[in-house]
């Protein structure tokens, strides 16, 4: 089976496939997610199985109506209701008590609460409205690479696995939603995203934020975060703020291989590169950098002679807090070094 790429005029097709129980990725402002209707069991199964995702790691119900949160959630906090009316539809994840037998055990990973997520996408709005049901969706990439923000990446991974996918070009935003557990008394962000801890606060006052405590040896509240991820096959290494340019450009000329080089196009216009050095430019400030982060990534992943990756740092605040998190992760927590240049 070839996948099919839906334009946006043929969406009456994609969602008689997500009807029929087939899975078709869609389009979000984050990224692309790989669609199934929550409520049809095998079909979630197979969400799992063509995505190689461990069976305990829960996938996010994706919405176009608070209405159809009030299905599947045991109650709606009055925070989260707070919450929704300000950022959806938008880049921000709510997780819920659910309602008991509301949906199945594949969907929550055995967990207890439900994960909802209103996406600022139309398409995938009109999506999930012809389709008449919940769409689950994680990213839409093989699991532990970066997520998919073009429909070429969903593409290159998933081809032959799924019957088509939804394009919108790239996505937006290009880092995924931020993860807030509204289960419990204290909300808590798990995963940082383009809704910042800041927004958040401004609506419901103070909350947590634990994913930056996930250790190698602790279990993480949303299971995703505790596996590899974002990680294409060279090494990637964090150029941090302050670090001489002149120095990453000088370590690359002592490489025997190709290095990749992400960074601002303002960086790259004024540094001298040695000839082993490939080029990928972050735009202008982080909005740009998170855009674009995962594409160069995965391009760099097609081009074998690339054996590092050398990725500007921002600062960890606001969307620069999802950027780093991202990029720590496919770095798995290693720096540049301007010591170990000779
Ligand atoms: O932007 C996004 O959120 C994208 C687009 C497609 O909507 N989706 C996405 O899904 O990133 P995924 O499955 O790749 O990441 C969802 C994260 C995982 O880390 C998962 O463990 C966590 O959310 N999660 C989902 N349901 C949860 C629950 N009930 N409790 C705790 N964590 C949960
Ligand atoms: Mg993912």
């Amino acid at each position: 089976m070839n996948t099919k790429v839906y334009r946006l005029s043929q969406i009456d097709e994609a969602a008689a496939a997500i009807k029929r129980g087939e899975l078709v990725a869609f389009p979000t402002e984050t990224v692309y997610g790989l669609g199934a209707d929550a409520t049809n069991e095998d079909a979630v199964k197979n969400v799992y199985l063509a995505k190689g995702r461990p069976s305990d790691n829960p996938l996010i119900v994706h919405v176009n109506s608070i209405e159809m949160v009030e299905q599947y959630a045991a109650e709606i906090p009055d925070n989260a209701r707070k919450l929704m009316a300000k950022f959806w539809p938008g880049s921000l994840t709510i997780i819920l008590k659910i309602k008991k037998g509301a949906l199945s055990k594949t969907v929550t990973g055995g967990l207890s609460t439900v994960a909802f997520r209103f996406p600022d996408c139309q398409p995938t709005l009109d999506l999930i409205a012809k389709a008449g049901v919940p769409m689950v969706g994680p990213s839409a990439n093989t699991s532990g690479k970066p997520s998919p923000t073009t429909a070429q990446h969903v593409y290159h991974d998933l081809n032959g696995k799924i019957t088509g996918i939804l394009d919108n070009g790239p996505t937006r935003v290009g880092v995924e939603s931020t993860v807030l557990d509204m289960s419990t008394d204290t909300p808590v962000i798990l995963r940082p995203g383009a809704v910042t801890k800041r927004d958040i606060e401004s609506v419901i006052g103070s909350i947590d934020l634990n994913h930056h405590k996930v250790g190698k040896n602790e279990t993480p509240k949303a299971p995703g975060m505790k596996y590899k991820h974002y990680a294409p096959s060279a090494q990637v290494y964090i150029v941090d703020e302050g670090t001489d340019w002149a120095q990453v450009a000088k370590w690359i000329d002592q490489q025997p291989f190709d290095v990749g080089v992400m960074a601002e196009g303002q960086i790259l216009k004024q540094l001298t590169l040695p000839m082993n050095a490939v080029q990928f430019s972050l735009g202008s400030g982080v909005t740009d950098a998170s855009a674009r982060l995962f594409d160069g990534l995965r391009g760099f992943d097609d081009q074998h002679n690339v054996k590092a990756i050398v990725t500007q740092a921002f600062p960890a605040q606001d969307l620069g807090r999802a950027y780093m998190n991202r990029l720590n992760k496919s770095a798995g927590g290693v720096h540049f070094n301007p010591g170990q240049v000779k």
